[in-house]
């Protein structure tokens, strides 16, 4: 299809077939509101149902002295499978310093923990964090920039962008209908994602269940959105041996199969060895640091995009991976198995996570319902 539908039992832009782009954004509110925080959420449902389709924001032609309701640039151009998903910081539910702006703390999930510090984190608070978040999706650049600043022109005065992220080159395939696209290190990046295919999968690791968080109920059939943005050191990689490379993944770069083996979809085998004995997809890999098997069974739903934003103040590419993962609980689906990355892991010699969010993503919205609603 051209369009996906913004309204469902799930948000949009999370098993939905990933898409080109992405343009990523976290607002902070300008209000302590109640009525103004749900005033912007059923206006931003509505902007998001009608932008999604294709349509513009608000009236299409307004008044002469005021500025039009719709910015314009996406005027004649196709919905682009635009999603908006929208999410819901740690921070909207009780401030760093206690304070319960909105009445909410009391239905805060208890999953919604502000993630910890990890070994090696260099993160930026001006590219982390946020009370809000709009994670939009599209297969055209200019469609997606459209959605987060009509959002942000809606929110003005109640809320403002706090850090955006633009992508391109999605890192993730989400279903099996895709192939699999490659990172900036050269590699195929979605190889053994979770596949919108796999449902009872999907519904064990992405959504969360009933009965999951019994003061948070407002939360089932959402999940919980783990932003990271990972800048990488290209050219310390671009001067790294092919061999060397290999090793760090776990995975031959061409094929994408598992360095135990067979093609790109063969499962790994950890305990095959070389005849040295030593293990062919090595202990430190990241393929076998990730692996379920090294996880108590967790798997996540990897959405992230590349990004390159320039160059740094030393002539260095300063780009990366915008990592998304969707999970039903970050405390056992992601932050260990981060914790262990971390840590272990040979590829983050080639690494820095340089910003950092969790967002709890509330179900979908009914036709005439809002993103949220079963919060308030
Ligand atoms: C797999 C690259 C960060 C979790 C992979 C693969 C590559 C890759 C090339 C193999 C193909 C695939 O199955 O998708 C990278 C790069 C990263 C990065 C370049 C940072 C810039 C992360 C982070 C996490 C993660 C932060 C989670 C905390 C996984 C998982 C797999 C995987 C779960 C699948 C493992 C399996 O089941 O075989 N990654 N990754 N990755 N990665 Fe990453």
């Amino acid at each position: 299809p051209d369009s996906w539908p913004f309204h469902g039992t799930h948000q949009a832009g999370i098993v939905t077939p990933a898409q080109d782009r992405m343009h990523f954004a976290a607002f902070d509110l300008r209000t302590d509101s109640r009525e103004e925080l749900v005033g912007l959420l059923q206006e931003w449902s509505a902007a998001a149902a009608a932008m999604t389709q294709g349509q513009v924001v608000g009236e299409p032609v307004g008044a002469y002295d005021a500025p039009p309701d719709d910015t314009g640039e996406a005027l004649g151009l196709p919905p682009s499978r635009l999603t908006i998903t929208i999410g819901l910081g740690p921070s909207l539910f009780e401030t760093a310093d206690g304070v319960d702006r909105f009445g909410l703390a009391d239905r805060r999930p208890a999953a919604l923990e502000p993630l910890p510090h990890f070994p090696a984190d260099n993160l930026d608070p001006a590219r982390s964090d946020g009370d809000l978040c709009v994670q939009a999706c599209a297969d055209d650049p200019q469609v997606a920039v459209h959605a987060v600043r009509n959002l942000s022109r809606i929110a003005f005065g109640r809320a403002a962008v706090r850090w955006s992220q633009l992508g391109f080159g999605r890192t993730s395939s989400t279903s099996t209908s895709q192939a699999t696209p490659r990172n900036l290190f050269g590699f195929k990046d979605g190889t053994a994602n979770l596949k919108v295919e796999e449902e009872a999968a999907v519904a064990e690791h992405v959504w969360v269940g009933e009965g999951d968080d019994p003061a948070a109920g407002w939360m089932r059939g959402g999940s919980y959105l783990v932003a990271r943005r990972i800048s990488m050191h290209i050219e310390t990689w671009d001067r790294t041996s092919l061999r060397e490379q290999e090793a760090l993944i776990g995975r031959d770069r061409v094929e994408g199969a598992p360095l135990s083996g067979g093609e790109e979809f063969t499962e790994p085998d950890f305990a095959l060895a070389g005849r040295g004995g030593e293990p062919l997809i090595p202990v430190d890999s990241h393929v076998r640091l990730a692996h379920p098997s090294q996880n108590d069974g967790v798997r996540l739903l990897r959405r992230g995009y590349n990004f390159a934003d320039g160059t740094t103040a030393l002539g260095r590419l300063d780009a990366g991976l915008f990592f998304i993962a969707y999970v039903r609980d970050p405390r056992t689906g992601y932050v260990p198995m981060q914790t262990r990355l971390s840590r272990d892991d040979a590829l983050m010699e080639y690494l820095q996570h340089t910003g950092s969010g969790l967002f709890a993503v509330p179900p979908g919205a009914s036709e005439g319902g809002w993103v949220g609603e079963g919060l308030f």
